[in-house]
């Protein structure tokens, strides 16, 4: 073992990169902000949130935000924490974005689930958890708001297991009190995390004693400290055991309850977090897996986003480091197109500021600034020209039209429509033999956010003209005959493949029968778009 070896592997060990993820106002941004608070990299709780009605954070950058309260755009805080180094990612909580939502999560080694104690498991809950399943990784879920009225601690147990459907384990568990006061039991420490009229305390019972502790059957009184005995019991004997095992390979979460806003129960969760979340592992190439201690750099690229900060005008690509030490100015070998870049001046992105990198591990996201070389997907790596799995692509469901109001400001809207596709926020298709250009995206607020960026950030205004059709297949081998048989609304895609509209299933289904030759692709199936 070498001392670059071992310093790559603690530095690996200390990394921990996880998305929060929940449906809207759950309370991600609460402690996305209160996180940031104990790892020291703001000074102020309630500075992020803040974004809401003054400053843009540097988790959220667009306006549209925060007129709409909801997080479109996604973005990586770093910051340090008891010898842990985390990344943070956000994810879009509207379901219209979960297409970005993928690709973010393609980057995180753990992902926790925000659940509000009064609504329980929301719709867009369960898309995004679903994703995070088909990732594989771990989830930790947090019941926030412990603070109000909820709805009852075993019942949000049997929603998560039967709505979710994975087991889980509380590692504290929600102690009834006067009003005003409410408890949190940590059931492998025994100890008992109290808040009193806004006062955090806490009783760690005498040794063996757990539960039959007097002092803590003393600060419940008869009747909760009842209660709360019988709930223990009830999970010790017919809940799922813990195993870090099966939490690891996403098998089983751990279930935390506390109160973000008040601070109630975020460190004790984020302690154990920290310990049972794993770090950096390997990642799936064409060449096999790739470990994060092998010696040379590599990354893919999982988001582009254009005009972040629009006093710079600038494009940055979010690049995950997945082996290797990344130092600044190192040239790498960005694999789809053979060519050699050296990557100068390389940000991170710490609480509202950016910062440029000396160096990254493993684990870590790092912005570089995008020329228009990037795509999503890319592989870079050093001395290498191996290619990480490809990031998964959805198939549009709705269309529009697009044309510019003025034509005057056809370089700009140009420019805003080719930076947008790349970006991956929409994507564009041409009518054959005309001018025409179409939109697809996957949820309807894309449509929104299109027309918006284009406005605020090209000055280009357009027009949507929405078109019937639902579904878009992709033909490779069909030729300009066959397609004209085929009688259905045919563009090109931006790499100038064949699609085909259509309106419904119907339509789809009726080509298909009569064209048993021509093969349709979606286009997470298509083999080489
Ligand atoms: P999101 O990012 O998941 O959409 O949620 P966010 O953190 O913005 O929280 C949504 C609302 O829930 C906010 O209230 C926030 O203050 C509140 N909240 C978050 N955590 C807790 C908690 O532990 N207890 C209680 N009682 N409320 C919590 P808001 O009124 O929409 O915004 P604001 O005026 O407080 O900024």
């Amino acid at each position: 073992m070498t001392l670059q070896y071992d310093e790559l592997k603690k530095q690996i060990d200390s990394r921990r990169t996880f998305a929060i993820i929940s449906h809207p106002d759950a309370g991600k941004t609460t402690m996305t902000e209160k996180l940031l608070f104990y790892g020291g990299a703001i000074r102020l709780a309630g500075s992020i949130k803040g974004r809401k009605t003054k400053k843009y954070a540097a988790s959220d950058w667009m306006e549209m935000e925060r007129e709409r309260g909801i997080s479109i755009t996604s973005s990586a805080l770093q910051f340090s924490y008891n010898g842990y180094r985390i990344n943070i990612l956000d994810t879009p909580g509207h379901q219209d974005f979960s297409e970005d939502t993928y690709r973010t999560l393609t980057a995180a080694d753990s992902a926790l689930m925000m659940i509000d104690m009064a609504k329980g498991v929301e719709a867009q809950t369960k898309k995004l958890f679903k994703v995070c399943r088909m990732q594989g990784i771990p989830i930790f879920t947090f019941i926030n708001k412990l603070d109000r009225q909820g709805r009852e601690p075993l019942e949000l147990l049997d929603e998560i297991e039967n709505v979710l459907g994975i087991g889980s384990y509380p590692l504290n568990w929600p102690a009834g009190m006067a009003s005003g006061s409410y408890g949190l039991y940590d059931r492998r420490l025994h100890k008992l995390e109290l808040s009193q009229g806004g006062r955090i305390s806490e009783i760690m019972p005498a040794n063996g004693l757990g539960l039959e502790d007097a002092a803590l059957k003393n600060a419940l009184g008869d009747s909760f400290h009842d209660t709360l005995r019988d709930e223990i019991a009830l999970l010790d004997g017919a809940g799922d055991n813990f195993e870090l095992d099966k939490v690891r390979k996403g098998l089983l979460t751990p279930v935390f309850f506390g109160s973000a806003i008040s601070g109630f129960g975020i460190e004790t969760f984020f302690h154990e977090f920290l310990q049972m979340a794993t770090p950096p592992g390997g990642t799936k190439s064409n060449e096999g897996l790739i470990e994060p201690t092998a010696e040379k750099f590599s990354g893919f690229i999982f988001k582009i986003q254009a005009n972040m900060n629009p006093a710079h005008r600038d494009r940055i690509a979010f690049l995950r480091v997945c082996s290797g030490k990344f130092e600044q100015d190192k040239v790498v070998n960005l694999v789809r197109t053979g060519k050699n870049i050296k990557l100068s001046q390389p940000q991170q992105f710490l609480a509202q500021n950016r910062n440029i990198v000396e160096e990254a591990y493993p684990g870590d996201i790092i912005g570089l600034f995008d020329p228009g070389i990037y795509q999503i997907g890319d592989t870079l790596c050093e001395g290498g020209s191996f290619q990480f799995e490809k990031l998964p692509r959805f198939s549009p469901e709705l269309f529009a039209k697009v044309t510019a109001r003025d034509a005057t400001k056809y370089k700009q809207y140009h420019k805003g429509l080719s930076q947008l596709t790349e970006e991956g926020a929409v994507q564009v298709f041409k009518v054959p033999g005309t001018d025409e250009i179409i939109l697809g995206v996957v949820g309807e607020l894309q449509f929104e956010v299109f027309q918006h960026r284009l406005q605020s950030e090209y000055g280009a205004a357009v027009n949507l003209q929405r078109l019937p059709y639902h579904l878009a297949r992709w033909v490779m081998d069909a030729d300009p005959e066959t397609l004209s048989r085929l009688r259905s609304f045919v563009v090109k895609d931006a790499n100038d493949k064949t699609v085909l509209l259509f309106e419904n299933e119907y339509s789809l289904n009726y080509v298909k029968n009569n064209n048993p030759s021509v093969t349709l692709y979606t286009l997470e199936e298509c083999p080489v778009v």
